[in-house]
């Protein structure tokens, strides 16, 4: 019966369709319009399917995956001047209008979104999901390269790529950061007045994208279905177009899924070359599929609560007063988005009794984020640190706890897990497996604990390697830890070494201007180039895993001061002794000549190799572990990279972006904390 009715309905299209394409076989496609996609020929690709009823649903409601959808053939953008063309003839205009819909499973948090593509390659295969909406990702974001112009219909702030809202419309070129982008509305035709609009109601809206080849102007306007094209763009951005797409192109929608588990739908979609885009028939929508709204509270209640006898209610007083008292004192912050982070969220009172009332006896550190307890949890007794981290302001919170819980969701055994967190006004806890034996550098600085062997140091030095290797390359998106260091090292019972406060240098990001880039990281491990670009990567991790090797091999501090109160680097001291051919001398005295000479040295070059002043000369993480197994011969340290002084180079580089980067500046003042 269904089958039936459906073949009646998409009897009509199918013919329409094979009927254009009829038409047009001599030249290529300048025009079509799906009201609805039901016996539609798209290119799909990842969670993207076609719907029975006639959606096109991007993606499936599953978490971190991505969904493209394009029209098969791609279309000529500049006009033939000559047979062929060639796309250095001029452009042409085009419209598009297409109508969507968003349904998350929760009321104000979603996935990032969705948009409209137009792209010289339809192969997105290298594109990650989640904020990069199956467009870019982290190595090729905004890179000139990738040859695409996308509109996106943005439910997520991403700091990173300087989101507005959670509720934004972007012009995008080649990356996730957008040329233009305002708040989802419109301009009333009559008024002028700016209306909202929601991209998260469950409500269908329609978004027009029109270029205008002659002044190379992208306009973008979006309306609810009732109202016809407002006649003022939302967005109006200047894009060379030829520059980006050149000739030949693929038009489509491209959409992912973080956290959260969303549906991403396009329910009708037409387009145009030269021309206005045919207008969409709204009468032949495709349904969306029903979704349960909450029912409203039950009558029961207030019939029930009158007839009670005054005792009960007084009774019922007095409980509530108990109750909200209790209450009081576990306050938590806890938010509708938050249902969907629901196992990883533990109960301040939980927390409140496993590290006896937060006392101070219960205290393992103090941190740069904040208090770190010790507790037991009170019905598995599962041994557990709890992190108390202050933070002010709100903005960025949701984006923030869903990195926690994605970041939960890394398991390696020289990674530290984070169990989860707790919320409260103006407190974040987060929950970690403890570490019986405490942070490495109280084993490497306090004179009152054992020396560790020398084949311990290599094997800890190891785990953190494999540890950072799981992080930059084995996860799906790359997690740059932004701030080792031996303090942020803590040793199990088996004394292997863990990674710790992986992510958390995020939280610098977020509720905080995007616009300026903070230098996250320790003096001493951070890498030249953070002072004038500020950007962390791979390469900065690699300088900063170098300073911790040397760190765990000389039992010295990365910054030191002598005797007449000048600084000293590490670094510096390690490679004079490799000029001189000293490197024994090196070695912590507290081995007292306990080590293999052999692996030492190995582990020192590996250290000069990996701080090299240029990223690009560094090793990557992989190859050092390679390094370190012994897998690979190390390469000679050049005659330059021998003469060079580190302290020299990170003063001049300060000098040269003094005014850059005033947070740096901040950090120079604080030098001699040598932490
Ligand atoms: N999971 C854990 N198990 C046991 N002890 C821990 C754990 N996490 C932290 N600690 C202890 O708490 C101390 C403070 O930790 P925290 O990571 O906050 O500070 P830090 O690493 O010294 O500084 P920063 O916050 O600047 O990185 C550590 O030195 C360590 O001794
Ligand atoms: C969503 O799509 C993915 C990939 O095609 C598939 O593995 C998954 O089972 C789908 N989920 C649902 C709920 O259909
Ligand atoms: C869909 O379009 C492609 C490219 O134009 C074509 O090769 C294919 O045969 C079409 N499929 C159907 C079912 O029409
Ligand atoms: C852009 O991508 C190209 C090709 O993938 C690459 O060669 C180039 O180095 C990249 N540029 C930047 C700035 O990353
Ligand atoms: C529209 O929404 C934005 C962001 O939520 C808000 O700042 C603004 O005040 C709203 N404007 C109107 C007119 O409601
Ligand atoms: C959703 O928002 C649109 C415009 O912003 C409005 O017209 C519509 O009534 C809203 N729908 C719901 C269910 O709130
Ligand atoms: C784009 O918007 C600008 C500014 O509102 C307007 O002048 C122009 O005509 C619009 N172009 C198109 C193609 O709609
Ligand atoms: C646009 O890009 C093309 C190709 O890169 C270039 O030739 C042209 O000069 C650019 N036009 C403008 C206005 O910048
Ligand atoms: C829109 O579709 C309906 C139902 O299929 C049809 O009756 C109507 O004529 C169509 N309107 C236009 C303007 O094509």
């Amino acid at each position: 019966m269904r089958r039936l009715k459906l073949i009646m309905q998409s009897l009509p299209l199918i013919l329409f369709l094979s009927l254009e394409c009829f038409h047009l076989a001599a030249s290529a496609v300048d025009q079509f319009t799906f009201d609805g996609f039901a016996g539609g020929n798209l290119t799909l690709d990842g969670t993207a399917v076609v719907t029975p009823d006639g959606l096109l649903m991007l993606t499936n409601g599953t978490t971190l995956l991505k969904g493209h959808a394009f029209y098969p053939s791609p279309l000529r953008f500049h006009e033939a001047a000559s047979a062929g063309g060639s796309s250095s003839s001029p452009m042409r205009s085009f419209s598009t209008a297409f109508v969507f819909d968003i349904v998350s499973e929760y009321a104000d948090l979603s996935s990032p979104g969705l948009a409209f593509v137009v792209a010289k390659s339809g192969d997105f295969s290298t594109a990650l999901q989640s904020q990069y909406m199956g467009l870019a990702n982290a190595r090729n974001n905004g890179n000139a390269s990738n040859h695409f112009l996308a509109v996106e219909l943005d439910t997520i702030v991403n700091a990173e790529f300087g989101d507005m809202s959670d509720n934004h419309v972007g012009i995008d070129v080649d990356g996730l950061a957008s040329v233009a982008a305002d708040n989802a509305g419109y301009r009333d035709d009559r008024t002028g007045a700016f209306r909202n609009m929601s991209l998260l109601n469950r409500t269908a809206a329609q978004v027009w994208v029109d270029y205008d080849a002659r002044t190379s102007l992208v306009n973008v306007t979006m309306a609810p279905l009732e109202l016809p094209k407002p006649k003022t763009p939302l967005l109006s951005a200047a894009v060379n177009l030829s520059a980006v797409i050149g000739g030949e192109a693929y038009v489509g929608f491209s959409s992912s899924t973080g956290v959260v588990a969303s549906r991403h739908y396009v329910l009708a979609w037409s387009f145009k070359m030269d021309g206005p885009a045919p207008s969409l028939n709204l009468s032949k929508l495709p349904a969306l599929p029903v979704t349960i709204h909450g029912r409203a509270p039950s009558n029961i209640l207030k019939i029930v609560l009158p007839i009670a006898s005054a005792a009960l209610v007084s009774a019922l007083a007095i409980a509530v007063f108990i109750v909200h008292r209790r209450r009081l004192k576990y306050a938590e912050l806890k938010e509708d988005w938050e249902v969907a982070f629901g196992p990883h969220r533990f109960s301040y009172k939980d927390l409140f009794h496993a590290t006896n009332g937060f006392s101070d006896e219960r205290l393992l550190g103090l941190g740069g984020f904040g208090r770190v307890y010790k507790g037991v949890l009170p019905v598995s007794g599962v041994e557990i640190a709890v992190k108390k981290v202050s933070h002010e302001s709100r903005l960025g919170m949701k984006e923030f706890i869903a990195e926690v819980v994605s970041i939960g969701q890394l398991r390696h055994r020289n990674l530290v897990q984070l169990l989860g967190y707790c919320r409260r006004k103006g407190e974040l806890l987060l929950v970690y497996e403890y570490m019986p034996n405490g942070s490495l550098d109280k084993f490497l600085y306090d004179q009152n604990r054992p020396a560790l062997s020398w084949s311990q140091r290599f094997r800890i030095i190891k785990g953190i390697a494999s540890g950072i290797l799981y992080l930059h390359e084995d996860w799906e998106q790359v997690v740059l830890h932004r701030d080792i260091k031996a303090s942020n090292v803590l040793l199990d019972a088996e004394m292997n070494g863990r990674l710790g406060d992986f992510g958390l240098a995020r939280l610098y990001d977020h509720g905080t201007d995007p616009h300026t880039t903070h230098v996250v990281g320790t003096m001493g491990y951070l890498a030249p180039e953070l002072g004038h670009t500020g950007r962390p990567s791979k390469a900065s991790d690699v300088f900063a895993f170098g300073v911790f090797m040397l760190e765990v091999t000389c039992g010295q501090r990365p910054v030191s001061q002598d005797a007449h109160g000048d600084h000293l680097l590490l670094v510096d001291t390690v490679l004079e002794h490799w000029r001189r051919a000293t490197v024994g001398d090196a070695v912590d005295p507290r081995l007292q000549g306990n080590f293999a000479l052999e692996e030492a040295s190995m582990v020192m070059k590996l250290c000069l190799l990996c701080s090299h002043p240029l990223p690009s000369a560094r090793p990557s993480i992989r190859q050092v572990v390679q390094m370190l197994d012994g897998g690979t011969p190390l390469p000679e340290l050049s005659q330059a990279h021998l003469s060079f002084n580190m302290l020299d180079l990170m003063q001049n580089q300060m000098d040269k972006s003094c005014s850059a980067a005033s947070s740096v500046a901040g950090n120079i003042s604080d030098f001699p904390r040598a932490r």
